[in-house]
């Protein structure tokens, strides 16, 4: 089992940033990411739709051999994350739980932001993780539609996204919120903007480091880390554009997007 890969999905790009933090912390594992960008971005679908797709990507990862499914997505997490260990015969983990943890054991005031997209805010999924670890904590949630839109165009700077943010952390800012959890994990990728914002007397959680360590527990628990001498392989799958699918992993994860295959839509099997 350890020579199997880590298997990693978002909606598209997202999740390449809790795959970089777990190449950093764990760089003799291989990892397979699968993007959805035929059909993302999935923060504003239905529940039950965004569940389906979870599931869909994670049963098809399986398929492929992985040892443990990372569900790189706040929106596919918040729908869907029990269902797909439900169907799953490897672990699962999701970024909710690890991103609740880190802004709770951060927090001074104990009064918590959280941004995300419309299914991951109206899921309250982040409300019930943290206060699952502190009941008293103060949770204040906002939906920013948009700003998957900005990471997705590769956006992530200047005075257009700068504005934008400006608008829906301003409440949150009014709220005296001490720490803000970046919910959605393409918004790490507007951490410059945001942490501007948000200015220095606020903490901003990002769950993909969590996320990282957590893999690594979980693997040598089960005795699963990879110990081959052999270097690490990297495959990337998405299910829509592939030319934007590189030139975005390029600029998100770095020139080890090489390549990536197109799956078609409904997931089979491919070749391992
Ligand atoms: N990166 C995703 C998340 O963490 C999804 C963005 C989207 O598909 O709307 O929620």
């Amino acid at each position: 089992m350890d020579e199997a890969p880590i298997g990693i999905f978002d909606s598209g790009v997202g999740g390449l940033t809790v795959m970089r933090a777990v190449m950093r912390r764990l760089p003799a594992e291989s990892i397979v990411y699968f993007g959805d960008n035929a059909r993302g971005p999935y923060g504003p679908r239905e529940i039950p739709e965004i569940r389906r797709f979870a599931v869909e990507i994670a049963v098809f990862l399986e398929s492929l051999g992985v040892k443990i499914i990372v569900v790189a997505c706040n929106s596919a997490t918040s729908a869907g994350l029990l269902e797909v260990q439900r169907r799953c015969g490897v672990p699962v983990l999701g970024v909710v739980e690890p991103g609740a943890r880190g802004a709770v054991q951060a927090t001074r005031n104990r009064r918590i932001g959280v941004i995300g997209t419309v299914a991951t805010v109206r899921s309250r999924a982040y409300q019930r993780a943290i206060h699952a670890l502190d009941a008293g904590a103060h949770v204040h949630s906002r939906a920013c539609p948009t700003l998957v839109d900005f990471v997705e165009r590769g956006e992530v700077k200047g005075p257009r996204v700068e504005k934008e943010v400006s608008r829906y952390l301003a409440p949150l800012a009014r709220r005296g919120v001490d720490t803000l959890v970046l919910g959605c994990t393409h918004y790490p990728l507007l951490r410059p903007v945001i942490e501007g914002v948000m200015g220095d007397g606020v903490r901003l959680i990002s769950s993909d480091e969590e996320v990282a360590r957590e893999v690594e527990e979980n693997l040598a628990r089960r005795g699963y880390l990879r110990e081959s001498s052999r270097p690490s392989a990297y495959r990337f799958m998405c299910s829509g554009d592939v030319e934007q699918a590189v030139a975005l992993g390029r600029i998100f994860l770095g020139p080890e997007v090489e390549k990536v295959e197109k799956v078609e839509l409904p997931l089979g099997s491919v070749g391992r």
